[in-house]
């Protein structure tokens, strides 16, 4: 499999198909955590790699496959390129873990089962999220198109249309499938091909490595000497990444001396990439990686550096223990059935905040109309200018209220 080259989100409403989606595509099933087992939803950020490929004798969109031989004519299909899935999950409680997804989309799928009338919550709160971040790429998919009639189908296609009105989806094709039954994926392929471009990548700067997932992959019980240092996983979004480099990682672990926390960066080297399911000389921008580095493993287990950015030492964005946000709020409150009017921001309202893959909480130390002061209390690594997803609690949950730019 070649290196993926471009980021695709699986975004919608819990239990709409996007798990299924990713798996009719992959052959994955991204949901391999036990706790999600159990409950039959996704719970943290699952990824795939597929490769795209086109068969050069059959007609569209049926020449569109994920497979090496042909599923129509049984000759060999062509490669077209390599997509990384991103898996976010639908669930309201997980809203954070979608947008630290989509920090690292280049594009999206909008997954909207056909069986119940559009929008749900969570289908408006990811499309508004999608809308907030900048993410223009989106394929709309109506999935669950077997469980209904064909009648059906178009209500709610027109319903669809309606929804995404005014927004960055207006316009986005729609393609029904049934992610289960695998009907209509080869126009889907076709869809992404057409929608959501590679992206062109900056790969004469520094690498600049966004952390979406740490782990610690070895066994319990395994000798120290076959130990393998720690694991991250995220994406490049601009230069290239080798074996034997070194790594610094920010805002590092948090270190507690004489009463006091700080932060500090942890210096690393680059074991081993895997990309594409295959181990890489050189890693590119676009797509997911796995970077083996010398870390001790006990720091990167259980997704412990998520949220983290990695580069060469000394080219990394400041860690910020406090941001200054010029701030676009939304007019209501969405995700939720009673769409309240979003206030303005008051001074001690403790916030939410995405920045990047990274989610934390501050608590707002001066609010003016446009402009918010918040001390965090887990810091960030940024660059000003940056985009901060902002949401604050309503009832008991955090809501999406709108985005704000770091300011210097
Ligand atoms: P979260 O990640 O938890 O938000 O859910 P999800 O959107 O990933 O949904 P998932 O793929 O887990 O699917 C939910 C349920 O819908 C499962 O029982 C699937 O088998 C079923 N399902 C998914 N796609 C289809 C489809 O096209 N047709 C039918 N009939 N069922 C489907």
């Amino acid at each position: 499999m070649s290196q993926p080259c471009v980021n695709i989100g699986m975004v919608g409403h819990v239990d709409h198909g996007k798990t299924t989606l990713v798996s009719a595509l992959s052959g994955v099933w991204t949901d391999t955590h036990s706790e999600e087992m159990k409950r039959g939803i996704s719970i943290r950020l699952g990824y795939a790699d597929t490769t795209f490929r086109k068969c050069p004798n059959c007609p569209e969109p049926q020449c569109y496959t994920v497979e090496k031989t042909c599923p129509v004519c049984g000759e060999p299909s062509e490669e077209l390129r390599t997509v990384s899935f991103v898996d976010a999950p639908g669930h309201e409680t997980l809203m954070a873990t979608m947008l630290s997804g989509a920090a690292i989309m280049d594009g999206a799928i909008l997954v909207i089962a056909a069986n119940e009338t559009c929008p749900q919550p969570q289908t408006k709160e990811h499309l508004m999220a999608l809308n907030i971040i900048g993410i223009e790429n989106i394929v709309i998919v109506q999935n669950k198109i077997d469980l209904v009639p064909k009648e059906k189908v178009i209500e709610h296609y027109h319903q669809i249309k309606e929804f995404v009105k005014g927004t960055v989806a207006e316009g986005a094709p729609i393609v029904p499938i049934s992610a289960q039954q695998n009907i209509n994926v080869d126009a889907l392929i076709m869809t992404m091909e057409e929608k959501i471009p590679t992206p062109v990548h900056k790969i004469d700067k520094p690498p600049h490595m966004l952390i979406a997932r740490s782990f610690d992959i070895n066994k319990p019980g395994t000798p120290i000497k076959k130990i393998t240092g720690g694991v991250i996983g995220g994406t490049l979004t601009e230069g290239m990444l080798h074996p034997g480099d070194e790594l610094e990682v920010k805002p590092g672990r948090k270190v507690e001396s004489d009463g006091m926390t700080r932060w500090e960066p942890i210096v690393t080297k680059v074991s081993m990439i895997v990309a594409g399911k295959e181990n890489v000389e050189e890693a590119t921008p676009g797509g997911l990686l796995a970077v083996g580095t010398t870390l001790d493993p006990s720091l990167t287990k259980s997704d412990s550096l998520t949220g983290q950015v990695a580069g060469i030492p000394g080219t990394l964005p400041p860690t910020r223990d406090d941001l200054k946000l010029e701030l676009h709020l939304l007019e209501r409150v969405v995700g939720v059935s009673d769409e309240e009017v979003i206030g303005p921001i008051k001074t001690s309202e403790p916030l939410m905040l995405n920045v990047g893959t990274a989610t934390t909480v501050g608590v707002v130390t001066s609010a003016r109309k446009d402009i918010a002061e918040v001390k965090l209390k887990r810091p960030v690594c940024a660059e000003g200018d940056s985009m901060v997803a902002i949401s604050r609690r309503v009832g008991s949950r955090w809501r999406l209220i709108g985005v704000g730019v770091i300011k210097d």
